[in-house]
């Protein structure tokens, strides 16, 4: 009984090892050697959170994608925490994916687990957001927005406005979440736009985290405390359209009283901009998945890409926002 018991373990063990072995097809050549063609790929993604309707649509981008390309998508949400992002991709290395894609919450502190990453020769994808990281091997490439561009364009938008006025303007903004790509360089963009006239006045600046609750109550407490606000620049669609309510629960009328510029375009802020709570948006794009999933086969093919990827983005004003938003897809 003993015997037939420890032979069923063996062949038990033996069968969980091929197992593992097949879903790894692959995984061991890492950057090139691929071997099984694209089909059996497996990419371990870590996607910073659901938090914004921007991040659900690029999640949705994703996943679709890697189902169309016939790539297998290990999913981890790390609830926009860092160290859940680490621990993701040190669960990636150990399963042996063959490509780790992420989209890092915040721009530091990544060396140590992507250098883990390298020595497993697991190549690393960037997408959506950038890390600070000197040493550029530790990944191959970076598909994304230029949110610093994203920044001047808003910048460049109040300018053009504001061209003939000289009182102060008094701007509030509300900062996406603190240390990320995306807050550090829409703010910097800005800034350096609108610092060139210095009747622009940037009066209170915090985070809202990109979430539309923290949009509300941040711009609640701009509102208690500074009477006079021109503009509200948002560094996302989800933050301003929670300090639309704040400002509406204040008495004031948004897009009018106190002027408004987004980030990301997503459906819900192109209507509030079709509808002149809002008064311009720059765009992000979410949808990487294809250029993601495209990126991800030339990598394991051992074929060159470029350093960078840069995705194709405009800006909408009221009636553009008209005209886009029965086919916007997001
Ligand atoms: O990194 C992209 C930013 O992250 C989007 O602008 C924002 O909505 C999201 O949460």
């Amino acid at each position: 009984m003993l015997k037939k018991i420890s032979a069923m373990v063996v062949a038990a063990l033996a069968a969980a090892t091929l197992a593992g072995c097949g879903s790894d097809s692959g995984g061991s050549g890492g950057s090139g050697s691929g071997g099984g063609g694209d089909d059996s790929i497996v990419m371990g993604f870590s996607q910073v959170g659901a938090e914004s309707g921007w991040r659900t649509a690029n999640t949705k981008s994703v996943q679709d994608s890697a189902k169309k390309s016939g790539i297998t998508l290990r999913f981890s949400d790390a609830q926009q925490k860092q160290e859940n992002q680490i621990k993701a991709i040190r669960s990636f290395v150990q399963q042996k994916v063959d490509v780790i894609a992420f989209s890092p919450v915040v721009e530091s502190g990544w060396d140590t687990v992507l250098k883990e990453a390298k020595d497993a020769k697991i190549p690393v994808i960037l997408t959506d957001r950038a890390v600070d990281s000197k040493d550029t091997t530790l990944y191959k490439t970076f598909l994304g927005s230029d949110f610093i561009e994203e920044g001047k364009k808003a910048g460049q938008w109040l300018v053009d406005e504001y061209k003939d006025a000289t009182d102060p303007v008094n701007i509030v903004e509300l900062q996406g979440t603190t240390g990320s790509a995306p807050a550090n360089d829409r703010k910097a963009g800005f800034a350096e736009v609108i610092g060139a006239d210095s009747k622009f006045k940037i009066i209170a600046s915090q985070t809202g985290d990109f979430t539309r609750a923290k949009g509300k109550e941040v711009m609640e407490a701009f509102l208690k405390s500074n009477p006079d606000i021109d503009v509200l620049y948002a560094h996302n669609d989800d933050m301003g359209l929670g300090a639309i309510e704040a400002i509406e629960g204040a008495g004031k009328v948004p897009g009018k009283d106190i002027k408004i510029i987004t980030v990301d375009a997503v459906k819900d802020g192109m209507q509030a901009l079709a509808d002149g709570k809002i008064n311009f948006i720059v765009e992000c794009s979410p949808l990487l998945g294809p250029q993601l999933m495209d990126l991800a086969q030339k990598v394991l093919k051992g074929e060159n890409v470029p350093a960078r990827v840069v995705t194709e983005e405009t800006t909408f004003d009221q009636e553009q926002a008209k005209a886009a938003l029965p086919s916007r897809e997001y």
